[in-house]
């Protein structure tokens, strides 16, 4: 996508070296754009665990490459194996909500058992993270092309009127390699000249939509208004909201969907108000494991630090300040469950379906056992 008119993802090899990866550093936006250097995998590890980047396509792309870097640095001896599982457990560890993650991992693995020696591995690992990251931009294209009928019909509906789509944190392109999930089909909307206005929810406490989604959607050139995450059901209420596009993190096969702290308050406003309520996910974000989203799946808890604190820019620096009684406990779930019945669709990179299991499973047979 877009910064300042030159196309960019989110993660790519540097030209010159191919033994370093290179991402935006995505602490500083939307103040500075700064490019960070990965050259290992302490180094990929960190940036995973301390958001440097962020957002589930992206953190399995980023542990497809962290294991082309373990590749690198894998003795070439008879604990090859086992330091390559090993530093793809570290990978696994650093962020627990988003499958994507393992998802990663697990195709790494696979793809190495076919290599005869370190040197044909380390190419087998390159490759396998290439192709990783191509098909989290290839879905997310997809995602958008399928659902930007969905964003024609209601603007056809309003007579071309702008339509009024809501979002939650960051499910645009910095979530994933490129275009995002909730935003693939806005911004194909957009492209396509259809008039539309995206109510970003600020998203605390990180505030990725005030800080990622606005910057992103203001690269592209598309209206938005950055709004408190307590604002989006009084706005639903007066008729100014025509749909909700949210990303996921983690949705089970049955159609139950973990994502950003605060999804599930948005969505319980949306079924009050009888507004369609879709998530755009790639099959890469399905656990096909887990069928019961409340209880199976694993709920990040960050510091409290991230609550009680607030980051931005001040007199041309990023400062932090403390908004809460230093004293003061403070708890930090930083994804919850929206359970199938309050979402209306699900939008794949093979199309829409309903959030049941025999919808999905319909929607990819090859998962059928
Ligand atoms: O904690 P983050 O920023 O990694 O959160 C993940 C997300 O980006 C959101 O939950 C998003 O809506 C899901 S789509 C990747």
């Amino acid at each position: 996508m877009n910064v300042n008119g030159k196309n960019s993802r989110t993660l790519w090899l540097k030209a010159d070296d191919e033994q370093i990866v290179q991402v935006i550093d995505q602490r500083h936006l939307p103040h500075h754009f700064v490019v960070e250097d990965l050259r290992s995998l302490d180094d990929m590890v960190m940036a995973i665990r301390d958001m440097h980047l962020r957002g589930a396509g992206l953190i399995g792309a980023a542990a497809g490459f962290g294991m082309y870097l373990a590749a690198l640095e894998a003795p070439h001896d008879s604990s090859y194996d086992h330091f390559m599982k090993e530093a793809g457990l570290r990978l696994q560890a650093t962020r627990p909500t988003a499958v994507n993650l393992s998802w990663a991992v697990d195709q790494q693995l696979k793809a190495l058992q076919a290599g005869k020696s370190p040197s044909e591995k380390t190419t087998i690992a390159l490759n396998t993270a290439q192709v990783i990251a191509d098909s989290d931009a290839e879905s997310c294209r997809q995602i958008g092309q399928h659902g930007l009928p969905l964003i024609e019909a209601i603007s056809r509906s309003k007579g071309g009127a702008p339509v009024n789509i809501l979002t939650h944190c960051n499910a645009g392109w910095l979530a994933f390699v490129d275009y995002g999930t909730a935003t693939a089909p806005i911004y194909a909307a957009h492209q396509k000249g259809i008039a539309v206005h995206v109510w970003v929810d600020e998203t605390r406490p990180r505030n990725q939509g005030a800080s990622l989604t606005a910057w992103e959607l203001g690269q592209q050139g598309v209206p938005h208004t950055i709004i408190t995450d307590n604002a989006g059901g009084h706005l639903m209420q007066h008729g100014l909201v025509d749909l909700v596009i949210v990303g996921s993190d983690r949705t089970t096969f049955t159609g139950d969907v973990a994502n950003k702290i605060g999804t599930y308050l948005k969505a319980l406003a949306a079924k009050d108000n009888d507004i369609p309520f879709y998530v755009a996910l790639p099959s890469s974000t399905i656990d096909w494991e887990l069928e019961d989203g409340l209880r199976q799946i694993p709920i990040e808890q960050r510091g409290e630090e991230e609550v009680k604190y607030i980051e931005g820019l001040c007199d041309g620096e990023i400062r932090k300040v403390l908004l809460a009684p230093e004293d003061s406990p403070a708890a930090n779930f930083a994804f919850d469950v929206t359970p199938a019945r309050l979402v209306t669709a699900l939008i794949t990179e093979r199309g829409i379906c309903k959030p049941d299991k025999q919808s999905i499973l319909a929607l990819f047979p090859e998962r059928k056992s």
